[in-house]
């Protein structure tokens, strides 16, 4: 879960290598390194921390190159140092940068051992760079050599590679690991990420598991898994500098929060009309085959299943369908049962999570009606593998903590489940209902988004505690898991979410004046039993903070309550997780955390 760029041009290749790592930090953020072809040598650097730390190392040290591979970093095997830090090299002639897991490197690693190989680090990608340099020795390019490596190797991979011989070119091999071509004049790059590339082109190729690219300034030879010459589809995606940047916000997380009903517009853009949802919006033939489903599979991870647990409520609610979700990380171990015309549905902000890739790749025979994607990234692996999409058009989500990505995951979730209802000709009121209230959802948000001063207010009183609860019931569950998430995620409070019933069979032995409690409570169906369970907190000397729009329902002598604006009670959840986001981040503001890359995390956890 590292992010790689390298690059083959006739400028300066230094600074346009640390720009793109900079852009793919997100990935990954504990070490970074750079190897340049220079005069008649490769330079080498590598630094512990993150990307600024190199940047200031090749301001000091002004290497030259024009033809070079980087690398951000975030450790699988080995901790965060120097020297476990890519590039790796082998015999000062081979440097290369991976990202993925080598399955089979403690076996590899023997051999190379037994070959007479000494390793450095700690890694598995190190054997990487003697592997090569060991085909090396009877193949007379890095492209063969490459293509030699892929039949050696298990595993996740995105490789770039440099061969001190080889001064005019880079070699990249592609396996589970995501990597695009970009396509500049008289220069050429590649890189885990088409956003590193975008201040440098538009023009993209999209590599397949199994391709291996030589890479020039003025050539681009792609070889596929049977080390025949291929051609890739050419993609254009222009990537707005203003949708990676910061702006005027302190962080992304930021920016992104307040981005929310922008991207909530562009979510349901062209994919409703009257009183319904379109036709075909998830791909040509989906409205016809929405009308065979009977069954829905959801697989996700993180905050992308708590979209789907939601969404598991509204399928029942408006489409009439039952759901079985799992975390991707379970479902290929349970052997699932496929029930006959069951729709598989997959969601996720980067379309690169291993998980849930894997799990996509593990159901495609088992006899699921198709496979469906909610997605946030165009070209990534989920959205091209899957047989439906659906894309959220949120933007770039660069923060590593997700906002703007669940709040559009939802709203394609409520799009997919009109869609099914629709195809089975059930509830056209409530399915009209439900548009109007889509309509409104961004002004709704907009509204919620006003009530950063409120939080504001009580955010210190949570940023000085060590734990929180989350209570929510029903549909609202999810989201008070998704409050705990975002709050462990970026502050390092200790958060559980309960269902509010559940408070009394266990957790309730844990409130007292240290525990914050924070209710989800609008008015609705089990308002009177959600009271009852928020009144057990307050006998008990817990701090209530109610998220509602029915104060006089509760007496509440101590405790905040924060008022909601009004919406369509099926829309509430995604109302209620901006007032939850904004606390996190605000707690997080206070604890001076690094919000935008909290410790131990990356953006896009590409290994299982
Ligand atoms: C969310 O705040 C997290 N960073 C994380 O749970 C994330 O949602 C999860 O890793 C899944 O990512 P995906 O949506 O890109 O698949």
């Amino acid at each position: 879960m590292c992010g790689i760029i390298a690059a083959a041009t006739d400028r300066s290749v230094g600074k346009l290598l640390i720009k793109g790592l900079f852009k793919m930090e997100y990935r990954g953020y504990d070490s970074a390194g750079i190897a340049m072809h220079s005069e008649n040598n490769v330079v080498h650097l590598r630094t512990l921390g993150k990307v600024k730390n190199l940047e200031e190392k090749m301001i000091a040290d002004k290497p030259k190159g024009k033809v070079g591979i980087a690398h951000t970093r975030w450790a699988t095997h080995g901790e965060p140092s120097e020297i476990n830090a890519h590039p790796h090299q082998s015999n000062d002639r081979v440097f290369i940068v991976h990202n993925g897991i080598i399955e089979n490197y403690l076996s590899l690693k023997e051999e190379l051992t037994d070959e007479g190989y000494a390793f450095n680090s700690k890694t598995d990608s190190e054997l990487i760079a003697h592997l090569l340099d060991n085909f090396l020795k009877a193949e007379d390019s890095l492209l063969s050599a490459m293509q030699k490596l892929k039949n050696k190797l298990d595993g996740a991979y995105a490789v770039a590679a440099l061969d001190q011989r080889e001064p005019e070119s880079f070699v990249v091999a592609r396996n589970r690991s995501p990597l695009v071509i970009g396509l500049g004049k008289k220069e050429n790059f590649a890189a885990s990420d088409p956003l590193a590339l975008g201040n440098l082109t538009s023009k993209f190729l999209i590599l397949e598991d199994g391709d291996v690219a030589k890479i020039s300034p003025d050539l681009v030879e792609i070889y596929d898994a049977k080390d025949k010459l291929a051609n890739r589809e050419k993609l254009t995606i222009d990537i707005n500098a203003e949708a990676s940047s910061k702006g005027n916000f302190k962080h992304y997380m930021e920016k992104e929060i307040y981005e929310q009903p922008q991207a909530v517009l562009n979510t349901l853009d062209g994919r409703i009309g009257g009183e319904d949802v379109l036709e075909n919006i998830f791909g040509e033939g989906s409205s016809e085959m929405f009308a065979k489903v009977k069954r829905i599979q959801i697989i996700a991870c993180g905050t992308s299943l708590h979209a789907g647990r939601v969404a598991a409520n509204w399928f029942s609610a408006i489409s009439g369908l039952p759901t079985q979700l799992d975390y991707a990380s379970e479902y290929r171990y349970k052997n699932p049962y496929v029930d006959q015309d069951t729709l598989l549905v997959t969601i996720s902000q980067s379309g690169e999570t291993a998980d849930t890739l894997a799990a996509l790749r593990y159901a495609d025979d088992k006899g699921y009606l198709a496979s469906l994607s909610i997605c946030n990234v165009p070209t990534s692996s989920l959205a091209r593998e899957s047989d439906f999409l659906l894309l959220t058009n949120a933007g770039p989500e660069i923060g590593v903590a997700s906002t703007k990505a669940f709040t559009t995951q939802l709203t394609a979730l409520m799009l997919l489940t009109l869609s099914l209802a629709k195809a089975a000709g059930k509830n056209p009121l409530l399915r009209a209902r439900m548009i109007n209230a889509l309509r409104l959802l961004p002004e709704k948000i907009s509204e919620a988004l006003k009530l950063k001063n409120d939080i504001m207010d009580f955010a210190p009183e949570i940023a000085n505690k060590d734990n929180a609860l989350f209570l929510g019931r029903g549909i609202f569950y999810p989201i008070a898991k998704e409050g705990a998430l975002k709050l462990k995620e970026i502050s390092y409070i200790h958060a559980e979410a309960y269902p509010a019933g559940e408070l009394k069979h266990g957790p309730l032995a844990l409130i007292d004046q240290e525990m914050p409690v924070v209710a989800i409570a609008p008015e609705y169906e089990l308002a009177e039993k959600l009271v009852s369970n928020l009144e057990e907190v307050k006998a008990r000397g817990g701090a209530l903070y109610v998220f509602g729009n029915a104060k006089e329902k509760l007496d509440l002598s101590t405790g905040r309550y924060i008022s909601m604006p009004e919406c369509d009670f099926l829309l509430t959840p995604i109302l209620y997780s901006i007032p939850l986001q904004i606390l996190s981040y605000e707690v997080a503001l206070l604890r001076g955390t690094d919000i935008d890359q909290p410790r131990n995390l990356a953006k896009s956890v590409t290994v299982e």
